[in-house]
């Protein structure tokens, strides 16, 4: 039972805090935006389009909340009993542990097993801490009263991309400046600079390879003093600063030293395959350990933990866990990059097929991307794909069952895909493995 309480208190975190808010964001500002620029392609025209941020910020608070409301609901139903407060260790008990929760209702609990799921929190740049008025973190920058003229982001990762898309399409000049000089350097390189110029022409600006300086907050806003690729110094004005450059495992409060819980350097808890910590009962889950910090693999390590718990054999396979970043168009993959079976010396075929050549993407008028699969040369034994275009987060789904199952190409290939779908895409992205598209 209190594993259950815990992995629920990790659950809700995630809500307020994470995903849900930026997707609800997302899609608002992507319905502005196409009212706004291509509406009139299908003969749709409007006068007069405002965007009401005070609106839109409040259907995002609407939809946290009924996701919110449904956890409880659920815990409800499965007779989950729920503390609201911050846990900390105490003490380890004869076989068992003592866990303070400090909140409204103090409560002193003990469990025999433990799930730490206690989430991350977002990593300031040194010496400039977030006051989420002018400083934000992606928590201020869900939350910002009215469209900034000028936004600055910090990081080109995953919270940057999307944040930044969000406020850029409602109207703000949006600039990202990037410490690395490749773009999205864990996607798949090919994917990555297709969405790369994207990107560019919706008009976000995306400065690689600088070095950010010094970081002055004034009355009108924040300057930023960076050198770029060319090592030329340069100052970026901006009314708000999105500062997203990477998340730290949180452990704060949870008092690991009352029980000797062993953390790594860079203050996560330290697990081994199975999620086990150094201490017996102790498991830990999600953000606060190794790997990648995304809500699904959270979600996966709890039920895996659950069923080791329970006496069954939980497992979850790192390497088919999907990504998806939610620009538009959307960033989805799995498995190997191309770059990686290259850097392993592993001999590869690749198919890619372009939504452009796909009669669905030419009728929603968007056409951007591709499909691209990635298969064993020897075997035909599919060990990636990778989508940037329409829809890719669904599209995605296809390839991990198809890995799941050790498909191969030809597998994906044979399969009849309903005409005309985006879907045909991933299908005709498997016959090219083989040089077979039909439509290209
Ligand atoms: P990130 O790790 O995705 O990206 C951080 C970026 O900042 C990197 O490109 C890095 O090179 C850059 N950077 C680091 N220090 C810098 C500096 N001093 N100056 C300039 N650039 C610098 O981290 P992000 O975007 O903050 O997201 C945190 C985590 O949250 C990620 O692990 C991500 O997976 C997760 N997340 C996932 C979502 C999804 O699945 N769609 C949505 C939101 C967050």
């Amino acid at each position: 039972m209190e594993n259950r309480r815990w992995q629920a208190r990790a659950r809700r975190h995630l809500h307020q805090r994470g995903l849900h808010p930026v997707k609800a964001l997302l899609q608002s500002s992507e319905h502005y935006e196409h009212a706004g620029k291509h509406f009139g392609e299908h003969g749709i025209s409007l006068s007069n389009l405002k965007m009401d941020v005070a609106k839109m910020i409040g259907r995002k608070d609407a939809v946290v909340k009924q996701n919110n409301d449904g956890i409880l609901y659920l815990f409800k139903k499965n007779k989950v009993t729920f503390f609201h407060g911050r846990g900390s260790f105490v003490k380890a008990v004869d076989g068992g542990y003592e866990i303070a929760v400090a909140g409204d209702k103090p409560e002193t609990l003990t469990a025999k097993q433990v799930i730490v799921a206690t989430g991350s929190d977002a990593r300031p740049l040194p010496g400039v801490a977030f006051d989420e008025e002018t400083i934000l973190s992606n928590d201020g920058a869900l939350r910002i009263g009215a469209v900034p003229k000028k936004l600055g982001v910090i990081g080109s990762g995953v919270i940057g991309l999307e944040m930044g898309s969000v406020w850029r399409r409602v109207g703000a000049d949006v600039t990202v400046l990037e410490g690395l000089p490749t773009f999205l350097g864990a996607v798949d390189e090919q994917i990555a600079k297709e969405a790369k110029k994207a990107l560019d022409k919706q008009g976000l600006k995306i400065e690689l390879g600088v070095k950010v300086g010094e970081v002055k907050t004034g009355k009108k806003g924040v300057s930023v003093a960076y050198t770029n690729a060319k090592g030329e110094a340069q100052t970026l004005e901006v009314d708000k600063l999105i500062v997203s450059v990477g998340r730290v495992p949180n452990t704060n409060g949870l008092n690991p030293e009352a029980v000797g819980l062993k953390l790594d350097e860079r203050g996560a808890i330290v697990v081994d395959d199975d999620c086990k910590t150094n201490l017996p009962g102790v498991w830990a889950v999600g953000d606060v350990v190794r790997g990648p910090m995304l809500a699904h693999k959270a979600e996966e390590e709890g039920v895996a933990v659950a069923e080791r718990i329970a006496g069954q054999h939980g497992h979850v396979d790192f390497n088919l866990v999907p990504w998806v970043i939610y620009t538009s168009p959307e960033i989805a993959w799995v498995g190997k990059t191309e770059q990686q079976l290259k850097a392993e010396g592993v001999k590869y075929k690749a198919g890619t097929f372009p939504f452009m050549a796909n009669g669905r993407a030419r009728a929603l008028g968007d056409t951007t991307g591709m499909v691209k699969f990635l298969a064993d040369a020897a075997t035909d034994e599919i060990l990636g794909v990778h989508i940037v275009g329409p829809m890719a987060s669904e599209l995605i789904a296809e390839a991990c069952v198809a890995m799941a199952f050790r498909a191969s190409s030809e597998d994906i290939a044979r399969i009849c895909h309903a005409h005309p779908s985006l879907s045909e895409s991933v299908k005709e992205a498997a016959l090219a493995v083989d040089k077979r598209t039909l439509n290209f």
